[in-house]
């Protein structure tokens, strides 16, 4: 399967980006692995006609956002993100009419519509920086309220929060971190921002996806409880085969990540169906509000 797959994108000449926490197969089958936000701007600078992405569907908006010259697929129309959808452009004029006006710092993890909205984006490895590069003291962070919780613990400015959360790293418990510390007293925690706050104060490190991968890499410990969605597992152990990571819980599954299978992306490559278009209106807002995180440092 995976050589049918690797045929077809070189006659399509058509690159494959896998999210990190892709199913193995789709990892192992891909040009590129990373974070959603790396993923784009790396295929963005190939001379591919044709980008598949393998995660959900803000991910594709976002490739398509960086290379409208591009044909973006998504293997499976509905692996979306519930925190994604937890906001709309009429839902955040509402939010914006009633605390008044201010900047709006939106994480990548977001519709392109709502970026296109924003002053700004963020990930979860920059955010800090971000927040801190504005001039405005009060500020409007979306969608995810354990990011914007995670930004106002560590910076002076008021950070007004949107009730977003990612249901797979916002179920993981002090508890479980208790019990994986027990198991593995060993290993160093990682933990994601979009964790809640008490699973993140317990952690020894708090990382990006892309940020776990470098942290694992460079660090001299050798085993790792890893809290964030567990297929970045399969990443870690691949770019560390000499290192150790246990989940932080079983439960860390992103079901709209699973949802694609090599047969999809041969499905896709085949009938060329499930293109992801962003409408220029919303594409020219929405990129200057990615120019503007990246020009941050
Ligand atoms: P990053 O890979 O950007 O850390 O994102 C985490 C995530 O939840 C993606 O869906
Ligand atoms: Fe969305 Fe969370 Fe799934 Fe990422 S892991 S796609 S943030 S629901």
């Amino acid at each position: 399967m995976k050589d049918a797959v690797r045929k077809l994108l070189k006659e399509k000449h058509a690159i494959l980006l896998a999210h990190n926490y892709q199913p193995a197969e789709i990892q192992d089958a891909a040009d590129l692995c990373g974070d959603s936000l790396e993923l784009s701007i790396r295929a963005s600078r190939t001379d591919a006609e044709i980008i598949v992405f393998c995660g959900v569907h803000f991910m594709a908006e976002t490739a398509s956002i960086l290379s409208p010259e591009k044909l973006v697929l998504l293997p499976r129309m509905d692996a979306g993100c519930p925190m994604a959808d937890t906001i709309t452009p009429e839902s955040l004029s509402a939010k914006l009419a009633e605390l008044g006006p201010m900047p709006v710092v939106t994480y990548v993890n977001s519709p392109a519509s709502v970026k296109a909205m924003s002053a700004v984006c963020c990930t979860s490895a920059n955010v800090l920086q971000v927040v801190n590069s504005l001039d405005a003291h009060e500020i409007l962070m979306t969608p995810d309220r354990n990011l914007a919780m995670y930004a106002a613990q560590h910076t002076d400015k008021t950070i007004h929060i949107w009730e977003g959360c990612c249901p797979i790293h916002d179920r993981l418990t002090s508890e479980d971190i208790t019990r994986a510390r027990q198991t593995y007293p060993d290993a160093l925690v990682m933990a994601h921002p979009e964790c809640r706050k008490h699973v993140v104060d317990m952690a020894d490190a708090v990382l990006s996806t892309s940020g776990m991968i470098r942290y694992a890499r460079d660090s001299k410990c050798s085993a790792f409880i890893v809290a964030t969605e567990n297929g970045l597992l399969h990443t870690l152990r691949q770019m560390c085969p000499d290192k150790t990571f246990y989940p932080a819980a079983a439960h860390m599954i992103c079901q709209d990540m699973k949802k694609i299978s090599l047969e999809d992306v041969i499905h896709r490559l085949e009938t060329l169906d499930g293109q992801v278009n962003v409408p220029e209106s919303v594409r020219i807002p929405a990129l200057a509000a990615v120019q503007r995180m990246v020009a941050i440092r």
